[in-house]
């Protein structure tokens, strides 16, 4: 079961319906599970993919000043010793004596153990978090190599490749989406702290004299986005760094906090990390990372705004955001039109961009299996879009909303006659009837309507 920082009953009811509804689960559980790693069931797979593309649609695709790279997970130990991570990306470490729990120890407040009580607290030392393996067939010091700890660091070792290649003129900048890792002393809080995770990065080069202005640029931007895969404004604060708080390399930080049921939690930060990363490069590889200005005829090293989220962080956030039990109806049309659902429903009002399912198709009884598979193989060539045949029709919708499906096609006895079948919105409950002939266009006319 995951840990939290605070115990909340809400998170429990969310973790538990993850688990029921595929989302999220232990990572080898037949075995106990692996502390701080997770796999994703089916829906989560596609939630997750439904983030990274919303996420690529608007940091890359629809800009046309940022530009993508997959680079390799291992990379050169030379990277790291250049970045500072190999000197310095370590937490201080705290055990208990008693119960031998471990801490974070800028966690702890007090002397006593928070687990046991007992103040039998060890003195805090040093946990490197980089992940080490070893490259070729000798397990020896030589062919040490870790695993990426964060995704940024490539970006900028391929910074004059991929400038050149994609005929790239400052500013511009270069993302990535992939796997990091890092050894957490205390992984918790569901999958907020792992030890395997996602990252989506974003570096953007630029002159020294317009870090300013970028750096402000991106904190709209990012804030733009998470308006328009539906957060609630409510539940998310910007909280910028203090001067004492900045991380060695940045001028400037902000942290993207959610509030989570455990507490607020930054999952993503945007840096102003000055010439930093590519001066430490440069000077470690013995090549040059300037920028040539063909216009100025000047020649520089590129300052870089970072924008930096965690895919897992995030996907947990939406998640959250999206949780509801309600007690009863909710909105006008349901009033109005809709056919009362009495009992209390768990739904996840997901974004239906980032939904797993856009819609289900259900027939209302088993006899009508077939037609209603025929409209099933239409529309999921359109759209992800699901099937269930199986249980009560009341059932089946509750199945949908808790897995956040935002519309179900109901093919009953009329529809033989009518050639209309009964489209349920998710979060209004109203029902109309639509031609079977206009179903994929009518869905697709609402999705299109959340484009970004
Ligand atoms: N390149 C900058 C960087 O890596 P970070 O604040 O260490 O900055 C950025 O990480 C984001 O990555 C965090 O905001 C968080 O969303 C995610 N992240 C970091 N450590 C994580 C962990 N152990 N488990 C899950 N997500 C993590």
């Amino acid at each position: 079961m995951a840990e939290f920082s605070q115990p909340s009953e809400l998170m429990d009811e969310i973790v538990s319906l993850t688990k029921r509804r595929g989302f999220i689960f232990p990572s080898a559980e037949i075995y106990s599970g692996l502390s701080g790693f997770w796999d994703y069931g089916p829906p989560g797979v596609e939630l997750r993919e439904n983030i990274r593309k919303a996420w690529w649609q608007h940091t890359v695709r629809v800009r046309g000043d940022v530009v993508g790279l997959d680079s390799a997970i291992i990379t050169h130990p030379g990277v790291w010793e250049a970045s500072g991570h190999l000197a310095h990306f370590a937490d201080e470490m705290v055990d208990c004596k008693k119960c031998k729990k471990r801490f974070k120890a800028d966690e702890l407040t007090g002397n006593k153990c928070p687990a046991c009580g007992a103040a039998e607290l060890t003195e805090p030392r040093k946990f490197h978090l980089m992940m080490k393996t070893f490259v070729g067939a000798a397990e020896k010091e030589t062919n040490v190599a870790y695993l990426r700890p964060e995704t940024c660091q490539p970006i900028f070792t391929d910074f004059d490749l991929i400038r050149g290649s994609a005929r790239a003129r400052v500013p511009f900048g270069i993302a990535q989406v992939g796997k990091a890792f890092r050894n957490e002393i205390n992984p918790r809080n569901f999958t907020a702290r792992s030890r395997e995770f996602t990252q989506m990065e974003m570096e953007f080069f630029c002159r020294a004299e317009k870090a300013d202005e970028w750096f402000a640029h991106w904190k709209d931007y990012r804030r733009e986005w998470y308006g328009k895969v539906g957060f609630r404004a409510e539940n998310l604060r910007f909280r910028d760094h203090e001067k004492d708080e900045l991380a060695h390399y940045a001028k400037a930080a902000t942290d993207i906090e959610y509030r989570f049921p455990f507490g607020w939690m930054e999952f993503e930060g945007i840096h102003n990390r000055t010439d930093f990363d590519l001066r430490q490069h440069q000077e470690a590889s013995g090549k040059r990372l300037e920028y040539f200005d063909e216009e100025t005829k000047e020649r520089f090293v590129p300052h870089v705004i970072e924008t930096s989220a965690g895919l897992d962080r995030i996907m947990l956030a939406v998640l959250c955001d999206a949780y509801f039990v309600d007690e009863a109806p909710t909105g006008p049309e349901a009033r109005e039109g809709g056919r009362a659902e009495e009992e209390k429903r768990t739904v996840l009002r997901l974004h239906p961009l980032l939904a797993p399912a856009k819609v289900a198709v259900l027939p209302l009884r088993r006899k009508l299996a077939e037609p209603a598979r025929k409209i099933h193989a239409e529309l999921r060539r359109f759209m992800a879009c699901d099937y269930d045949e199986t249980g009560s029709i009341g059932k089946r919708y509750r199945r949908q909303d808790e897995v956040g499906t935002p519309w179900c096609v109901t093919y009953d006895f009329e529809s033989p006659e009518d050639k209309k079948a009964t489209v349920r919105d998710r979060d209004t409950l109203v029902q109309e009837r639509v031609e079977i002939a206009q179903l994929r266009r009518f869905l697709q006319d609402k999705l299109e309507a959340y484009l970004i």
